[in-house]
């Protein structure tokens, strides 16, 4: 029937405490892995940043941002006063540029930079680009690439994999710095890439420069993923690299999209397991797949699917269904979050009228039946009021557990820098962790945090599950606005200093 149907999705989708504990430990291990050997499934990437900013840096810097929904370019001036002036343009990338020749995309990201730089000029705008050596023709350029890297300087790293539909060709084990400085060779565009930095490291690092301190940046966008401040004495497999110097604080991007590739912790549905057999990666990022923006309308796809073809007897849109249901990748997480705004009356959606609270209800239904008619493809007469509120409850379970796995890579981390312990729900002491009774500085960036309805406070929900209230009442999270420009500005700035210093 109908209900056992629905009641098995929601055991399904639904994560009790007990498995968010077992996620977490699992983690904790992972951690601890990558931290001591490569080519671990968690790669635990040094970045060579060490320590974070105060919010009295100055400067204008260039910036390349590769890896979110949209390609950009922009100038960041940090003014030193906490605060910060973008400029910015976007591009698209297409499907043929993510996965083509390598060199192609790169062609592609060095004339955008060129657009962007010709554009500046031909508005008026007079460039304040800070140019380390004033006799040098080249404009410095930071790079974000929202990509696994292994970093062996601010502005070295190779490509380990491709993640988030990315598979151009060639690229896996080359130095994206030097592809990228090849493709301003061959155009003969006066740009320098000085730096290169992870999205997460770019959002911890604006969120300290606009906050005044930061622990852990952390993306929730069309991929997910977290750096976060290491004691380099931790970092174990730096051991073996004789141009590190022991001791001080390094951040470390986590990778944490391929944790647990083996899913012996992550609650694997039939569902999950059909949308990551058909990715372009199956038995990588497993973690990621179950919760970025990339992946929760394919999964939610996947149960829509199977809701209109049940047997004996259809239980949605009388069993039809579109081309866009029809299509892999063909439905959008923005159209969950679109219904689950209809439902929660936010964005466009104002709150219904007058009435009881049934009418009240059938109101937000004939929204979601507006939405599913117009994003779905579907004609409005296939709809009844009760498919919409299955959508609505299949939507909300999938982000759901997104939200609330989120909060397990939070805890891990608190945990892991001693700043949290597991609890174990008794009395709850901080007493011996660091930080004690301190606000505990956390930056965020991406389209589910920002947009999808209600995401941090789910999140927050499964942090307090796991860390306790105490600990869970000083975390800060904050949005890190624009914190990959900002970010890659920030290490830009170090990398001059380092080239000053050397000269
Ligand atoms: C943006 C950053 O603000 O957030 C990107 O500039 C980052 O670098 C992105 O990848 C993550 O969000 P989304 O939703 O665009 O993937
Ligand atoms: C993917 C990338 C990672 C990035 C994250 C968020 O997981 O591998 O480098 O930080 O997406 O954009």
């Amino acid at each position: 029937a109908k209900e056992d149907i629905l009641e098995s999705l929601c055991n399904q989708f639904t994560i009790d405490d007990q498995c968010l504990f077992k996620i977490t430990q699992t983690f904790l291990s992972e951690i601890s892995d990558g931290l001591s050997g490569y080519g671990r499934p968690m790669a635990m990437i040094p970045t060579f940043v060490k320590g974070v900013p105060d919010g009295s840096e100055t400067g204008t810097f260039l910036a390349l941002d590769l890896g979110g929904t949209n390609l950009r370019v922009c100038e960041v001036t940090l003014l030193g006063d906490k605060t910060f002036s973008l400029r910015q343009q976007k591009y698209k990338v297409s499907e043929a540029l993510k996965t083509g020749e390598v060199t192609t995309l790169f062609d592609y990201l060095a004339d955008s930079v060129d657009a962007f730089l010709t554009d500046t000029a031909s508005q008026g705008h007079d460039s304040h680009v800070s140019h380390p050596d004033e006799d040098s023709p080249y404009v410095p350029l930071a790079l974000t690439f929202s990509f696994p890297v292994e970093q062996s300087a601010l502005d070295s790293g190779v490509l380990l994999t491709w993640t988030k539909g990315f598979s151009a060709k060639n690229a896996i084990g080359k130095d994206v710095v030097k592809l990228l400085q090849d493709a301003f060779d061959r155009k003969h565009i006066h740009v320098k890439c000085v730096a290169l930095v992870n999205d997460t490291v770019g959002a911890l690092l604006s969120r300290a420069y606009t906050s005044g301190g930061c622990i852990l940046g952390a993306i929730f966008g069309t991929g997910t993923n977290g750096a976060y401040v290491e004691e380099v004495s931790k970092i174990t497999k730096l051991r073996q690299n004789p141009t590190v110097a022991a001791g001080g604080e390094m951040i470390v991007n986590t990778e944490w999209g391929g944790f647990n590739n083996s899913r012996s912790a992550l609650p694997t549905t039939p569902y999950d397991n059909k949308l990551d057999r058909e990715s372009i990666n199956p038995g990588f990022q497993a973690f990621e797949k179950f919760i970025s923006g990339m992946y929760l309308g394919e999964i939610a796809r996947n149960v829509i699917l199977s809701l209109i073809d049940a047997a004996p007897k259809p239980l949605l849109f009388g069993g039809r269904s579109s081309a866009v249901l029809n299509k892999q990748w063909g439905l959008d997480t923005a159209v969950l979050s679109e219904i689950e705004e209809a439902w929660e009356c936010l964005g466009r959606f104002s709150p219904p009228g007058q009435g009881s609270p049934e009418a009240q209800k059938e109101e937000k239904l004939r929204r979601i039946q507006g939405v599913l008619a117009q994003r779905l493809e579907l004609s409005l007469t296939d709809i009844s009021l009760e498919d919409a509120d299955v959508v609505r409850q299949v939507c909300n379970l999938i982000a759901s557990r997104a939200a609330r796995m989120s909060g397990t890579a939070v805890a891990a981390i608190l945990v892991h820098t001693e700043r949290a312990r597991l609890w174990d729900h008794g009395e709850q002491s901080s007493a011996g962790l660091k930080d004690e009774g301190k606000r505990i500085g956390v930056g965020v960036d991406g389209s589910l945090v920002e947009f999808y309805p209600n995401f941090q406070t789910k999140l927050r929900a499964s942090l307090r599950a796991l860390v306790g209230p105490e600990v869970e009442s000083r975390v800060d999270i904050g949005m890190a606005k624009d914190g990959s420009g900002v970010g890659a500005a920030l290490c830009a700035l170090v990398a001059q200093r380092q080239s000053q210093a050397n000269h």
